[in-house]
């Protein structure tokens, strides 16, 4: 067969090109799943605590990675505004991930500790008392919502499934260490702990 036949043939093409993808994607996919950097936890990672967890889930429901990626890649003008570059290691508990990829708002990998939780707090309320600028939108019922804990056990379980270390323990303690507390609490935990595991070595 040459190389004008399958110019000339539209489904061959097709075919042919969706072969050239698939190898080309798996040659670069299926390595990485097999190799101890993008598998192993980067030294000192731990799983989320239940009231982080908990925020995480608002952060989520709230979309905010729609406007806000955690992925800090290895170029000098990111390194040096949001601070080291993002190794696969420290999202191997993530599931899902939220590296995201459309930057409306500033990078959020290495947030934790760069803000005091009054500030946060304050952002959250409404971003334009602290950033006079800001066109991120205000989340006032974050302050008046509280957390439901029925469902962090059963979260941390699911979550354990796919190779979370959670212990016993921290399953039976979940539920008490999140019901009843506001919203922007467990938010805020969230937000403060992104990216310390590299940040606070
Ligand atoms: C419509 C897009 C949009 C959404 C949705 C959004 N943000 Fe933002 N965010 C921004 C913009 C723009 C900024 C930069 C201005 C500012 O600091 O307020 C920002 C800034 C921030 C900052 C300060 C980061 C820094 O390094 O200074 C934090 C923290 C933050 N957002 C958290 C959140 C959280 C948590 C949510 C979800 C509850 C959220 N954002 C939802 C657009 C958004």
């Amino acid at each position: 067969m040459k190389h004008d036949d399958i110019e000339r043939s539209l489904p061959l093409m097709v075919v042919m090109i969706v072969i050239a993808l698939s190898w080309g994607g798996m040659v670069e996919i299926v390595p990485l799943m097999f190799h101890d950097d993008t598998n192993e936890p980067t030294e000192g990672l731990k799983p989320l605590s239940a009231l982080e967890l908990e925020g995480r889930d608002i952060y989520i429901r709230e979309g905010c990675h729609v406007c806000h990626t955690q992925m800090v890649r290895p170029f000098r003008a990111e390194t040096e505004r949001y601070g080291p570059y993002s190794v696969a290691g420290e999202h191997v508990y993530e599931h899902p991930f939220l590296w995201g990829s459309k930057r409306t708002g500033p990078d959020l990998a290495r947030l934790g500790g760069r803000y005091s939780d009054e500030w946060h707090r304050a952002h959250m309320y409404n971003p334009r008392d602290v950033v006079p600028e800001s066109i991120m939108p205000s989340y006032p019922w974050l302050f008046e919502n509280t957390v439901d804990g029925r469902d962090t056990p059963k979260k941390m379980k699911a979550l354990r499934m796919v190779g979370v270390p959670y212990t016993e323990e921290d399953i039976e303690t979940a539920k008490a260490a999140v019901d009843g507390k506001p919203e922007i609490e467990a938010l805020v935990a969230y937000l403060q702990q992104l990216g310390t595991v590299i940040t606070k070595r």
